[in-house]
């Protein structure tokens, strides 16, 4: 499997991917590769995002030019974004929303924020498992993350799934010092 590139792996493997979930609230929720028809519904995620999860992710701008980028580039590029679909007050809504992201030929940077309605649920821990399942198969065996040393919940699951700490990572937009942790598939 470890020459198998990550746009070929998604294409040929995962386009059509879905997977149910029970949480353990009972709510259903669809894994699925974030799709090149989902602007609308990540534009939207982003903007549902409150200011105390803002806290602890901000990988860019929470805006529609960010979720119009990254949607428009998710069949194209190497990265690999996960979301969880779940119907909320009659609509479909991204319900949880994950990635890796290549930031060198052997490394991946990880990102993960779950909607708040569906926070504690165990959708952070299953969503995970997703990932790093699909970033096995890619053949980029690092994965890196950076979390405020204050986020439990987080590095609850981090730890869960074998990350360690590796080192302090100064955030300069919040001027805190964050935990660095790393992941060898
Ligand atoms: C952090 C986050 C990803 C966790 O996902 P989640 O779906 O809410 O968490 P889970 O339900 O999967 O729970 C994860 C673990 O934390 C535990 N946990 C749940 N709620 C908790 C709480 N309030 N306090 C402490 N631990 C808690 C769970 O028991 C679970 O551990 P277990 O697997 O041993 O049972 C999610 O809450 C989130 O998106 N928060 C805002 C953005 C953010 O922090 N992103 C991460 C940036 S590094």
């Amino acid at each position: 499997m470890a020459d198998i590139k990550p746009e070929v792996m998604r294409k040929e493997k995962y386009l059509n991917w879905n997977i149910q979930e029970k949480l353990t609230s009972g709510k259903k929720v669809t894994v699925c590769l974030l799709k090149a028809d989902d602007r609308e519904l990540l534009s939207d995620f982003f903007e549902s995002v409150p200011e105390d999860d803002q806290y602890y992710f901000y990988p860019h701008p929470l805006d529609k030019e960010n979720a119009k980028r990254l949607v428009d580039r998710s069949t194209l590029d190497k990265n690999i974004r996960i979301v969880a679909i779940s119907r909320l007050k009659g609509k479909d809504k991204i319900a949880g929303y994950i990635y890796a992201e290549l930031i060198s030929q052997d490394l991946y940077s990880y990102g993960i924020c779950i909607r708040r309605e569906f926070q504690s649920e165990g959708l952070g821990g299953k969503l995970t498992r997703h990932l790093l399942n699909t970033c096995k198969e890619t053949g980029v065996r690092k994965i890196q993350l950076t979390v405020h040393k204050t986020n439990k919940r987080a590095i609850k699951i981090y730890r869960k799934y074998g990350f360690k700490i590796t080192g302090e990572f100064l955030n300069k937009r919040q001027n805190v010092v964050q935990h660095k942790m790393l992941l060898k598939l």
